[in-house]
């Protein structure tokens, strides 16, 4: 059993957040499969300190989905201030800070994963966050660093002092973006540098590569991102394995197509028709990747426009009766 402030899991699997993918349909299609704990999408701290109401709607929760993460990225202690009075309206279970986001918009603002090159703002930020919200678990997730990993275990250990209950590691530096494979080696330093929890990040795709982690780093637990798109059975199949050694089986087309359409249907509910179907195209790809012969379907999800072309594509890609070649491709990015 693993646990994470007053947070306990059976199996130490955790749902990545994911900007532009982790929304409330995403988070409940994964719980339903096995996902114990699962992360709101990043929060611009600026912008819900504004009460920005785009950033509200991403916080859109319900009682199915906890216990839930929300993670803020920030480099403002006046923005991540208020940001916290302002999450005071809204339940959740967790709060993670960004110092592992590598994308330009958020480096330029000396937020994510830039922290990692200010170690004692990190730190105060942490701090700050930590003596705000008493009452909740605080984290952090940071990437090994910016260009260099020899600084890692000392951002850890201060990360430690600031009173953060677990640390969160992507395996790679800012500068390597996804290329390379994701550094056991030096996950396990962080692991041994710190006496919180640790949960590695990186390369999750199967119950194989969950079990690799964990043997491999030591850590605590480990975080799946990509692995879990259009692929919820990963947390079912990744229990299975590390609990009783039972290895996945490829899926059936029926089975995938029910819950493409279960998913479709949270995505209508939570953006209405026309949001819900822009919202789950790339699901769409993403769920019948690894099956044959469905190229023309997969181009034809593109100009889907309404609900109803949406669930007779489904349907279409289950008339098709496609075999899963692959499974390990349908755990990577095209
Ligand atoms: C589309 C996408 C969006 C992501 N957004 C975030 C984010 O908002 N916050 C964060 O800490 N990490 C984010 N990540 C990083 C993941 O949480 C994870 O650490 C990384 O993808 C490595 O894990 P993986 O190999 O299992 O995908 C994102 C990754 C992807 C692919």
């Amino acid at each position: 059993m693993f646990k994470l402030g007053k947070i306990t899991f059976s199996c130490p699997l955790i749902l990545a957040p994911m900007s532009g993918i982790s929304d409330l349909p995403f988070r409940i299609i994964n719980r339903k499969f096995g996902c114990e704990f699962a992360f709101s999408e990043m929060i611009n701290a600026r912008s819900l300190a504004k009460l920005n109401v785009k950033t509200f709607k991403m916080l859109a929760s319900n009682a199915e989905d906890r216990p839930l993460g929300i993670q803020l990225v920030g480099s403002d202690d006046f923005y991540i201030h208020k940001a916290l009075e302002n999450l005071n309206a809204v339940k959740f279970d967790l709060l993670d800070f960004n110092a592992a986001c590598p994308k330009k918009k958020v480096v330029s603002k000396g937020a994510g994963a830039y922290l990692l090159k200010e170690p004692k703002k990190l730190n105060r930020l942490l701090k700050l966050i930590v003596k705000t919200r008493p009452d909740i678990a605080v984290t952090v997730k940071m990437r090994l660093g910016w260009e260099n990993k020899s600084l890692i275990c000392d951002l850890a250990r201060g990360a430690q002092d600031a009173g953060i209950c677990a640390i969160f590691i992507h395996g790679r530096t800012k500068a390597q973006g996804y290329s390379g494979k994701v550094d056991y080696k030096s996950i396990a330093e962080v692991k041994k540098a710190v006496t919180i929890p640790v949960i590695g990040s990186g390369d999750v795709f199967g119950a194989g590569l969950a079990k690799k982690m964990l043997d491999e780093t030591g850590v605590d637990a480990v975080c799946i991102a990509r692995g879990a798109l259009g692929n919820p059975w990963i947390f079912g199949q990744t229990k299975a394995f590390l609990k009783k050694g039972y290895m996945p089986q490829h899926l059936q087309v029926d089975e995938v197509a029910h819950v493409m359409k279960e998913h479709l249907k949270l995505c209508i509910d939570s953006y209405g028709s026309l949001g819900g179907v822009l919202r789950f195209r790339k699901f769409f790809v993403w769920y019948t990747r690894g099956f044959s012969r469905i190229k023309n379907l997969r181009e034809k999800v593109m100009h889907v426009k309404s609900d109803k072309e949406m669930f007779n594509l489904i349907d279409e890609f289950r008339q098709t009766k496609a075999q899963q070649t692959s499974t390990m491709a349908r755990f990577l990015l095209a």
